[in-house]
Parts: C-alpha cells; sequence; structure tokens
C-alpha cells in the first residue's frame, strides 16, 4: 500500500472520530417488538424446536447470543491489540505504518469498552472461551509471525463485517445494537483496507505451500470465532430441555447458515490470493460448509 494511501486513512481517522459515549443513544431503551438478533443468525431459526419457543424465549435467545457474539468481538481485540503494541516497537514512530496501527488499536480500544457497555447495556452475562479456546487465542497473539497475524486479523474483521451488515440494516432491530454495529462497520472498514493492503506484501511472493498454510490458518480463524458464538450454555439459560444434545443439532444448522450469510467476504479474499486448491477446497466445504 502507498504511503499516501496510509495517510490518508490516518487523516480520516483523525478529523472524523466516531466517539462510542455520543454516536450511541445508550438512553434509548428497546422498543416493543424489537429483536438483540435477526433471526438469520441465531442458531436454533430453520429447526423444528425454534417453533416451539415462547415469543419471551426467542427474544432472550437472540440477547445470549448477540451478547456472545460481542464479548467474543472484544475479546479478538484485545489479543489483537496485545499482538500490535509487539509489532510496532520495531518500526519507527514516525513511519506511517506505525502511526496508522496506534490509530487502529486507539479505535479498538473504544470498540471494547463500546462491545462491554452494550454487553451491560443487555444485562448480559457472557458464556467465557473455555480453556482451550484462551490458551490457542493467546499462544497466537504472543508468538505468531506479523503475517499470520494481520492475517488472523483479518478473518474475524471480514466476519464481523458481513454479522454487522445485518444488525445495521435489518428492521426491527434495538437501536442501541445497530448504531453500535454501525460505528464499528465505519472504523472496521478502514482496517480491512489497511490490512489487506499490507498483506499484499505477503501473499504476492508466496507460493502453493505459503498459500496453502494462509488459506488454513484463515479457516481455523473462523472454525474458532464460530466455536466461541454458540454455546450450549445459552440454551439451559432459556430453559430448552436437554441442552447437550440440541447443541449438536443446533451446531450443524448454525453451521449452514454461517457460512451462507457470513463467509461471503473471507471466500473472497481468500480466492484473491489463491488460498482455494486440491487440498484446502475439501476442508473449507467440510469444516465451514463453504459450497464451491
Ligand atoms: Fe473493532
Ligand atoms: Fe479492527
Amino acid at each position: 500500500m502507498e504511503t499516501h494511501e496510509i495517510e490518508r486513512l490516518i487523516r480520516i481517522s483523525k478529523e472524523h472520530p466516531l466517539l462510542p459515549e455520543t454516536y450511541i443513544p445508550w438512553q434509548d431503551d428497546p422498543l416493543p417488538g424489537d429483536v438483540f438478533l435477526p433471526e438469520r443468525l441465531n442458531s436454533l431459526h430453520g429447526l423444528p424446536v425454534y417453533d416451539t419457543l415462547t415469543p419471551g424465549q426467542k427474544l432472550d435467545l437472540g440477547r445470549h447470543e448477540t451478547v456472545q457474539v460481542m464479548y467474543s468481538y472484544g475479546w479478538g481485540e484485545q489479543l489483537f491489540c496485545l499482538f500490535v503494541n509487539r509489532y510496532i516497537l520495531d518500526i519507527p514512530p514516525h513511519h506511517a505504518e506505525h502511526r496508522f496501527l496506534i490509530r487502529e488499536v486507539i479505535e479498538e480500544y473504544r470498540h471494547q469498552e463500546m462491545f462491554t457497555q452494550a454487553i451491560m447495556r443487555l444485562n448480559g452475562d457472557p458464556v467465557k472461551p473455555t480453556r482451550w479456546h484462551r490458551f490457542a487465542g493467546t499462544f497466537t497473539a504472543k508468538y505468531l509471525p506479523p503475517d499470520f497475524m494481520f492475517m488472523t486479523g483479518l478473518s474475524v474483521e471480514l466476519v464481523t463485517d458481513k454479522y454487522g451488515y445485518y444488525l445495521r440494516k435489518e428492521p426491527g432491530v434495538y437501536n442501541v445494537l445497530k448504531k453500535v454495529n454501525e460505528l464499528h462497520s465505519i472504523e472496521e472498514g478502514r482496517h480491512i483496507h489497511f490490512t489487506k493492503g499490507l498483506l499484499e506484501r505477503y501473499t504476492a511472493k508466496a507460493g502453493f505451500f505459503k498459500k496453502t498454510l494462509y488459506s488454513l490458518l484463515v479457516l481455523g480463524n473462523i472454525y474458532f470465532l464460530r466455536s466461541l458464538y454458540i454455546r450450549k450454555e445459552i440454551y439451559q439459560r432459556i430453559g430448552i430441555p436437554d441442552p447437550e444434545k440440541l447443541y449438536r443439532i443446533a451446531y450443524r444448522n448454525y453451521k449452514a447458515k454461517f457460512a451462507e450469510n457470513c463467509l461471503g467476504g473471507v471466500v473472497e479474499f481468500v480466492n484473491d490470493f489463491g488460498g482455494f486448491n486440491l487440498l484446502t477446497r475439501p476442508l473449507w466445504k467440510s469444516i465451514l460448509g463453504v459450497r464451491f
């Protein structure tokens, strides 16, 4: 990415900062009929069990699952900031890349605070990441090389972008959530643009082996993210019998919905750098349910 282009992104970030304190109408209560998550994004819609739920249970399912998504974003952004702080230590502070990444972490910290506040506004009680999630997340943020970490960050941002799209655009979503996602999408648009430009440096000279590795890394990240969203504890909370059994059915249901609604940007990105081949394509199909 050209320096003048990075300078443009820095300028927009400075001249048009979006502060969650003033941008989000925190005082707004949900209107009658408002939802916290569009049906296309919840894990049970499309299954016969969904039609047996009361309106209150449906609303609560959306509330818990949206809380889970926001909690996962905040946690993922914390890990990403951990990596960026390590990465910029080696770049002189006057370099455009260093200064952009400072702007990016400033925005990411604001996002983390915003997600926490939104969770509190929904009286949310997120299901915490498992020990395995924590190990994998911390290990990657501390030890993965920059190209792998930027690839990781971008995979999450591209999925977030799709989720945010539905929360902003579908009618009847609680206004606070709509505005949270609006703010996030505007600022993440710049991060995505910058990271795609930065990654070209690596993907342009990558051979078959490296492209395969990148593709598997993106796949692993999406798999990881998806497993943070859907948790059986939520079915327990809303009083559905046999949450263990339901989880297995819901997992398959959500896998198909997630592939259909949320993976467009990621698939396009992997396709652009040539990450689909004889080895990776079957894995994308079986693990993430992507149809080619
Ligand atoms: Fe963010
Ligand atoms: Fe970001």
